[in-house]
Order: structure tokens, then sequence, then C-alpha cells
């Protein structure tokens, strides 16, 4: 059996648990995967790093080495972030190497140049372990599910801000409370932006409605918004309305083009995806022949997203061992224009803190109407005898006239404070 040999840049928490994989099921993989897959070169910036996974033997001082190693079949990139991680791809793709990454970074804002490097070389670009850890979502779209067009993705695709509004409802911790518990257990960074402003989630619902769609998509156009807003007190409500809060990401197909955004969405209680808590994803897929799909799973950490990873391996190893070439260029061949957010049409729940006087709802009410936007329920929740907060939930109506009545609002002198609004997902 022909040898597979490995360069792996980067010995982090996911290189770390490659490695692990890697040495634990050599046999595995030789006995029922027919592939002898062996680690030829590594390296990081430290040599320790080697050192304490047991690897030092096959160490180097540079990622260049690695990549310049004739031996090696697969560079499989590990580092992280668009710097010198995308050189290192690009690099290695144009000295004729198969590349495996999880990078959803470079993937979400450089894939066509990515794809074009490996295309003008005939190589392959796997990145599995980019778009939820170990949940297998990017080979299923990529392949079991192409029998169907896909009309939507939707999921929890960032374990952080998942555990954070896991906290915030079922124990009712404010913001910083469960960002503090998360970071503490290590589920956060010490700077949380990335997952709390809804990037991390945006590189990634970029990636797979580029992939479901056949459309390529990018990570700027991806309208964002994060969690830092949300309440305990919008969790409360929302749950005795029958939903529950969750940091959603979605792509959908429409006759008028992409639409793709990332932000907090009240979920019924008896949506799938309502039940998926703590530092858990799941992705939800709609296709017009399978219908409801979800998978689900963990979303980071060192095995989950080394086991994304080992499987892209194990897959271009078959093909490098059987001597098949089956290279699979960008699926992104067709051009959908992306519906602005303003365009789109949902149902909203909106809390406005108020002052607590006859005639404050009248007034609300006729700033609602003057935007054709049609009330479906509204309570009066709490409050100290001076102010309140009315809390209405709407019909479908347009973004762009929630947010007119919204600027409304605010100049009236009946509002205390900014009011909340977190759009319905069905
Ligand atoms: N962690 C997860 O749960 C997870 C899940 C899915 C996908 N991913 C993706 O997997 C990738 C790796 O993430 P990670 O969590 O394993 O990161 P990490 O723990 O920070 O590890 C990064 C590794 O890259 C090395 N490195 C950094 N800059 C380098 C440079 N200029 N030259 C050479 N080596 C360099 C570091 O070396 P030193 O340690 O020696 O400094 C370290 O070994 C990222 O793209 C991430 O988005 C991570």
């Amino acid at each position: 059996m022909r040898p597979v040999k490995i360069g792996l840049l980067g010995l982090g928490t996911v290189g770390g648990g490659l490695v692990k994989i890697l040495k634990e099921h050599h046999d595995d993989f030789v006995k029922h995967q027919g592939v002898d897959i062996q680690l030829v070169a590594c390296s990081s910036r430290k040599r320790q790093s080697a050192i304490d996974l047991g690897v030092e033997d096959v160490f180097v001082e540079t990622c260049e080495e690695v990549i310049d190693n004739p031996e090696v079949d697969i560079v499989v990139e590990l580092i992280g972030g668009t710097g010198v991680a995308k050189d290192f791809i690009i690099m290695a793709l144009e000295a004729g190497k198969h590349v495996v990454t999880a990078n959803k970074a470079v993937m979400a804002s450089f894939g066509k140049e990515v794809f074009d490097a490996a295309e003008n070389h005939g190589v392959s670009i796997m990145f599995g372990a980019a778009v939820g850890g170990g949940i297998p979502i990017i080979g299923p779209l990529k392949h079991s599910l192409t029998g169907n067009r896909i009309t939507s993705v939707m999921g929890i695709i960032n374990g952080t801000t998942n555990y954070m509004l896991t906290r915030m409802g079922e124990d009712g911790l404010d913001y910083s409370e469960a960002l503090h518990e998360a970071q503490r257990k290590g589920f956060a960074e010490a700077n949380p932006s990335a997952d709390v402003d809804g990037f991390d989630a945006a590189a990634k619902i970029a990636i797979l409605a580029s992939i479901a769609f056949h459309c390529r998509v990018t990570m700027d156009q991806v309208h964002t918004e994060g969690i830092t807003k949300v309440t305990p007190m919008d969790l409360q409500f929302a749950d005795e309305m029958g939903y529950t809060v969750k940091l959603l990401a979605i792509a959908r197909h429409s006759d008028e083009g992409i639409e793709v955004c990332v932000h907090p969405a009240m979920v019924p209680m008896e949506h799938p995806l309502a039940s998926v808590n703590g530092v858990y994803n799941a992705i939800y897929v709609v296709g017009d022949a399978v219908g409801e799909t979800m998978f689900f799973g963990q979303g980071a950490g060192s095995g989950p997203a080394a086991s994304a990873v080992a499987g892209d391996i194990i897959e271009v190893a078959k093909q490098l061992t059987d001597d098949v070439k089956v290279f699979r260029g960008c699926t992104c061949t067709d051009d959908y224009p992306i519906v602005p957010i303003d365009d789109l049409t949902m149902q909203y729940y909106i809390r406005i803190p108020v002052l607590d006087r006859p005639g404050v709802f009248a007034e609300i009410a006729n700033i609602f109407a003057k935007w054709q936007i049609s009330i479906k329920s509204v309570v009066q929740r709490g409050g100290d005898g001076r102010t309140t907060d009315l809390v209405v939930i709407t019909h479908e109506a347009l973004e762009k006239d929630i947010q007119g009545s919204i600027v409304d609002i605010m100049d009236t002198e009946v509002i205390v404070s900014e009011p909340q609004v977190i759009r319905l997902v069905d």
C-alpha cells in the first residue's frame, strides 16, 4: 500500500487533536479505509508543542519547509486566521499539494482565490472542520444532499453564544455574567468579539450558503448582529410566549435571491433548533426532495474539529492510494443577488420601555399604523409604577418599516430607553 504523507502546519488545539487521532487510529485506517497515513513533517511557532505531542522527530522550523518537502502529499493547515495561514494554503496548492484546512476565515473571505489555485494546479482543497466543528455538514451538502434544491440552511453554529444564551435563559444570568462564566470555562476568548458580535457565525453561514446554493457568498455580504443587547428579560418573555432566543445563522434561497444573515431570533419551542443548548451546535437544512434534516453535535474542541480534519484527510488519501483523480472544483457556478435585510418580511418581537401613563399605547399604536405594521398581540409587563415595558408581537412586516417605526418611537416623549427588536423565525 502506498503511504500517504502528511505535512502539518499548526500544533495547537486542533493540530494536537489531529496528531492524537493519526497515532491512535493509524492501524484502523489501514484496515478499514485502506489508507496508510504518515505524518512526515510538522511546524508551529514553538518546538515545545511538537515535543509535548511526541512528534519532535518530524518537526521543522518553518512552515515553508513543510510545504517544500517533496515527500508531502497533503498539507494540513491548522494555524487559523487570514494572515500567514492564507499564504501557506495558496503556497501549498501552487506547489501541487492537496490541502486540508479548518480555516473558516480564509474560506469565507478568500474562497475564490483558494479554489482558483486548487483548480489551476489540479489538487483538492478540503475544509470540513471550518463549519460545525465535528458535525459533518459540508460533506452532506456537497455529496449526499446533491439530489435536492436546497431552500434553506439555518443553524446554531457558534457554541459560545449558545452557551451564554442558554445560561441567561435557564438561570437568569445577565449578559456579562454569562460571558464571564463562558470565559472561565474556556468557551469564550479573552476578546469575545468574533463570537458575541456574530462574526464567527457570519463566516460559517457564508461558507454554507455558498455550497448549498452554488453561489459565492462572502462574509462581508452577511447581515450580522450579535447577542450583546439580549437581556434576561427578553429571554423570560420569550419563554412565557413559547419561544426561546438563539443566535441563528440563516441562509435562504428565494425567488428574489439569497437571504443570508446572523442575528438573535425567537424560535418556537417546538422547532428542532429550540432544544439545542449549551455549547452544542446544530444545522437545519431543508431540501425539496429530502424535506427537513438536522445535523447536531459539538461545533468546537480539539477532538470534534480534528475528527472532521481526519475525515477530509482520509477522503483525499483514498484517492491518492487508489490512484483515482476525483478533483472537484469550486461548486459556486451560479450568480444570485443578495437580498438586503431591509427587504425581508418577518414577524417581530418588540419590547418598548415606556412611561406608565394613559395614552402611551395609543401613541405607539399610531406609529405602527403609520408604517403599515399590524400588531398580533400586545402585553404590558412589569414596571415600577413610573415605567413599564410594552411587549408587541407583530404580524409579518417589512424590516425597513420596522426600523422606520423604531426611529419614530425613539422620537416620542414616552420612550424610556431603546426598544428591543428580535425577529421571529419559524
Ligand atoms: N479550536 C476549535 O475548536 C476549532 C474548531 C473548528 C475549527 N477551528 C479552526 O482550526 C484552526 C486552528 O485553530 P486552533 O484552535 O487549533 O488554534 P490554536 O490552538 O491557536 O493553534 C494554532 C497553532 O498554529 C501555530 N501558529 C500560529 N501562528 C503561526 C505561524 N505564524 N507560523 C507557524 N505556526 C503558527 C501555533 O503555534 P504556537 O502554539 O507554537 O504559537 C499553534 O500551534 C483555526 O482556523 C480555527 O478557526 C478551530
